[in-house]
């Protein structure tokens, strides 16, 4: 018969033999039980086995014993730590061969870089940018501005009416109006922002659109300097050489008024069957005027000292003739195609 201290020498050979081939979480818990097990474990079975030596005995092979229990926990544990690992590894590990995910990066809506180079323009000349609500009420919208009820003017304005007396702004004109009334001349700003029209859709009228208002009021102000400041501002944006022409309207919050052509971007007045002008070689672009005095004292600015003047530009208009469009509804059928060709410059 094998000596205990022989016993626990294949033991240990035997428990290295077998760790080594543990590859899994299961052949471990079986080896585990193999030797370590209360009931049928190897090492359990040799404990026993050591209760019966003789006392002169027990010192040494007891140490043995322990020394050997010893080593198989930590190499389990061991082999444990390293199945976890291996797991881990498998999970996480980046492979850095791949091709990578391309993110796509969005660019602001033409509209918004339109107006930002508008507004660019206009607080270079120090003007500053105000903005009011797309509800408005009667009184803002209509009356301040000189329109009385079933004034025949109203029909061009006519829009969608929430209830009695809200609406959805026509134009950008009643935030004069409310920034008039809380502030004093000097004034000089601009107000960009979306109106709403009873319009049916077409390839120039859509029933939401942007508009960015003007407004100068301060002692001394002349149609003068209405005429200069526009032309400086659309020779910025279209270009020193374009044309422009003012020629007499009519506006009831404005007198007297005028409406502001530029040349035609897309035949410069050279094709008669242009879809764009309808030949005539101009395009609208932007309605102005002098503010009627009536508009003034609605806001208790007295007329006889201060005097001003105003514009209302059209956004969408305006932007078909600088990028050459034939159709303002591009602007908003989302087409990826149409909308990637803008970016920020
Ligand atoms: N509010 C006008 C419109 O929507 C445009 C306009 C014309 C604005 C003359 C003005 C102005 O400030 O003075 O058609």
């Amino acid at each position: 018969m094998k000596s205990l201290l022989e016993e626990i020498e294949a033991c240990r050979l035997a428990f290295r033999q077998a760790i080594q081939r543990v590859k899994d979480r299961a052949s471990l818990e079986e080896v585990r039980a193999t030797f370590l097990g209360r009931k049928r474990g190897k090492v359990t079975a040799l404990f026993e086995a050591f209760k019966n030596l003789p006392v002169e005995e027990k010192p040494f092979i007891g140490r043995e014993l322990n020394n050997l229990k010893n080593e198989l926990t930590a190499a389990l544990e061991k082999k444990e730590a390293e199945l976890i690992e291996v797991k881990k590894d498998k999970v996480e590990r980046i492979d850095l061969t791949l091709p990578g995910k391309k993110r796509y990066l969005g660019s602001p809506h033409p509209i918004t870089l339109f107006l930002e180079e508008i507004e660019r323009i206009f607080l270079e000349m120090g003007f500053s940018i105000e903005e009011g609500p797309e509800i408005e009420t009667d009184y803002y919208n209509f009356e301040a501005l000189n329109f009385p009820p079933h004034h025949p003017a109203r029909d061009s304005w006519d829009t969608l009416y929430i209830k009695n007396d809200l609406l959805l702004r026509t134009h950008t004109s009643p935030v004069q109006v409310r920034v008039m009334e809380r502030q004093r001349p000097p004034i000089r700003i601009i107000v960009p922002g979306k109106v709403f029209r009873r319009e049916a859709i077409d390839p120039t009228h859509l029933p939401m659109f942007y508009q960015v208002e003007g407004l100068v009021v301060d002692e001394g102000v002349t149609f003068a300097h209405l005429k200069g400041t526009l032309e400086y501002f659309l020779k910025a944006l279209f270009g020193e050489k374009t044309k422009v022409r003012f020629r007499p309207s009519y506006f009831p919050f404005t007198e007297p008024s005028a409406e502001v052509d530029i040349e035609c971007t897309v035949c410069r007045g050279n094709d008669s069957s242009c879809q764009v002008c309808g030949g005539s070689g101009w395009k609208e672009v932007l309605g102005a005027g002098m503010v009627d005095p009536q508009v003034l004292k609605n806001v208790n600015i007295d007329p006889e000292r201060y005097s001003g003047w105003a514009f209302g530009l059209g956004i969408e208009r305006t932007a078909m003739l600088l990028y050459g469009l034939n159709d303002m509804r591009l602007f908003y059928e989302n087409d990826l195609r149409f909308l990637r060709q803008f970016r920020r410059k």
